[in-house]
């Protein structure tokens, strides 16, 4: 793993805004593997910034986001599509078609997961993925537990994650008890992962992922096993590190 500390969340934005950058600017027609929380906004600022600078185009790239609340409308102002609307994609020249993000009203979740999973790999598979972190290690929506999911799945959202997560409802009972997310083999094919973490919530989590044992009580902790993935951390999220 590579580990880089920034000064501050605005640094740690711009540092990976920049490596995305250069990512699309390499390969224009990349898949992106995108996540939602409060985390990677400000480097979706900067990717807009980017791009009404003409630094870059996501004309040819195509998306996937890690997760999507299960129940909710992509219309509705806590899903997860709302969001990548409103912090990135309604901002810059990607096409519509090429957005890819569970959708949370599917009436036939096995049909939902597989579809999700074919139309990944038939876009040749996930070039670069961002990721953030939860209090509890998860990434996506993949809760600790006793094993590691493999692939695109409904998820049973743990207590801590619907409080924590509370904080974007107006209250915790509208919080979603379940999600559709990326399994962790999703994730772990990715050919580079970039993990995005801020404030000294998450230094502990941090530390654990990097150094700690291997285990699905700590599903980030798996990323220890992927040849390509970075850490950028702020001065808070590092502190332990
Ligand atoms: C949610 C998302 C995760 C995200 C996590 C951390 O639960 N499903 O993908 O990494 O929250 O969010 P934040 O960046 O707001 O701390």
């Amino acid at each position: 793993m590579r580990i880089i500390r920034a000064k501050d969340y605005d640094k740690l934005s711009k540092k990976a805004a920049s490596i995305i950058a250069s990512q699309v600017i390499l390969n224009p027609e990349s898949v992106l593997g995108l996540a939602t929380g409060s985390t990677p906004i400000g480097t979706y600022r900067e990717l807009v910034r980017m791009y009404n600078e003409g630094i870059i185009s996501f004309k040819d790239i195509i998306t996937f986001n890690l997760d999507e609340y299960y129940g909710l409308d992509k219309g509705d102002k806590q899903s997860y599509s709302y969001f990548m609307y409103d912090k990135l994609f309604n901002y810059i020249d990607i096409s519509k078609n090429n957005i890819n993000i569970p959708n949370g009203k599917t009436d036939d979740i096995q049909r939902e997961c597989h579809g999700y999973e074919n139309k990944i790999k038939k876009s040749g598979g996930i070039d670069l993925q961002l990721l953030g972190i939860g209090k509890n290690g998860h990434i996506g929506f993949n809760e600790p537990d006793l094993k590691f999911e493999a692939l695109t799945h409904l998820v049973k959202l743990d207590k801590e994650t619907i409080d924590s997560n509370s904080r974007f409802f107006s209250s915790i009972e509208e919080v979603p008890k379940m999600a559709i997310s990326m399994g962790i083999k999703t994730i772990m094919h990715s050919k580079k992962i970039i993990l995005l973490a801020s404030g000294e919530e998450k230094g502990k989590v941090i530390y654990e992922m990097i150094y700690g044992k291997i285990t699905p009580k700590l599903p980030a902790s798996v990323l220890q096993l992927h040849p390509d993935v970075t850490v950028i951390v702020d001065k808070e999220a590092g502190y332990m590190l």
